[in-house]
């Protein structure tokens, strides 16, 4: 039998197979990196530190609570909606919350858009169809802002990935509310201490409250539960492919892992009778 010779020869110097080595060794681990994501990323923005939380989506193996995210959509719909919007939405969407067609559609049906005026001018409606985007309360950001003391309530399409601190800082601001400002801060009237607003100070009523809401799966509504519900349901809304990545990142890191393997025998195949 005929042996082939050993490649690459010996003028490859060792610190090369090495360099080899480490370089797979570094994909791996940006793999790993990739699979995390931006969800867990801390954006360390004020000086309040804000209590962490065990999010179920956070981490590379993350994944949306489905029931959390339904019982969210009904905080947003119930409370947040009234003046937020959530324009890059369609009611069709919110299928990928676990919902069969006809829920959305009976959804959507509950909503209603506007088409113009009648002949006397009177503005007329419809009831929305799963096509419809999610609808913005007020018809400008200047009309929003009017109505909220000057500061106009952003959309909530993708409020979680643009707000510092993400997920855990909105939580901690929604049950933020009700603590005494510290000595000499003045608070004007339409705003409210909040340790977790910018500058301490939010011009948003504090929107939640126990028994806010009624669930239908009949979770108790307390306020604590109500924050973290709509706030899985931002995420979810924010970061639709997020259980996707997250699976393509393992997928990633075990085709890497096992290419790993590979190469290293691979390595010691060629090398073996170099010495
Ligand atoms: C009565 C109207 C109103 C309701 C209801 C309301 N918000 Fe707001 N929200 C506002 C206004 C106004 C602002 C802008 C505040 C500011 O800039 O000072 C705001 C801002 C925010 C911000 C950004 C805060 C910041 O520091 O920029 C978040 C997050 C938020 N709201 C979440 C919610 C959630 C979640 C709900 C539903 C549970 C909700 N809001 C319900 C009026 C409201």
């Amino acid at each position: 039998m005929i042996r082939a010779a050993p490649f690459p020869p010996r003028i490859v110097p060792r610190a090369m197979r090495r360099a080899a080595i480490c370089l797979s060794l570094l994909s791996v681990a940006a793999g790993a990196a990739g699979a995390i994501g931006p969800a867990s990323q801390a954006h360390a923005q004020s000086a309040n530190p804000v209590p962490s939380h065990a999010w179920s989506f956070s981490g590379p193996l993350g994944t949306f609570d489905m029931a959390a995210v339904q019982r969210g959509y009904a905080v947003y719909d119930h409370v947040c909606s009234a003046c937020h919007g959530m324009t890059a939405l369609t009611y069709g969407d919110l299928g990928g919350m676990g919902l069969t067609e006809e829920q959305v559609a009976r959804i959507a049906h509950a909503h209603r858009m506007p088409t113009g005026g009648d002949a006397a001018g009177k503005p007329v409606t419809r009831p929305a169809t799963a096509d419809d985007h999610l609808r913005s309360p007020y018809a400008t950001p200047a009309l929003a802002a009017a109505a909220n003391h000057g500061a106009h309530p952003p959309d909530q399409s993708r409020l979680e990935v643009v707000y510092p601190g993400g997920a855990s800082r909105m939580r901690a601001l929604l049950l933020g509310y009700g603590q005494a400002p510290p000595a000499g801060m003045q608070v004007p009237a339409g705003s409210f201490y909040n340790p977790y607003a910018a500058n301490g100070m939010i011009a948003m009523p504090p929107p939640l409250h126990d028994g806010g809401v009624t669930y239908a799966d009949g979770t108790a509504p307390t306020t604590a539960q109500q924050a973290d519900d709509v706030v899985t349901f931002l995420t979810w809304a924010a970061r639709p492919h997020l259980e996707e990545r997250h699976r393509t990142g393992v997928r990633v890191v075990v085709f890497l892992l096992v290419l790993l393997v590979l190469t290293f025998c691979l390595k010691r195949r060629i090398w073996s009778d170099v010495h």
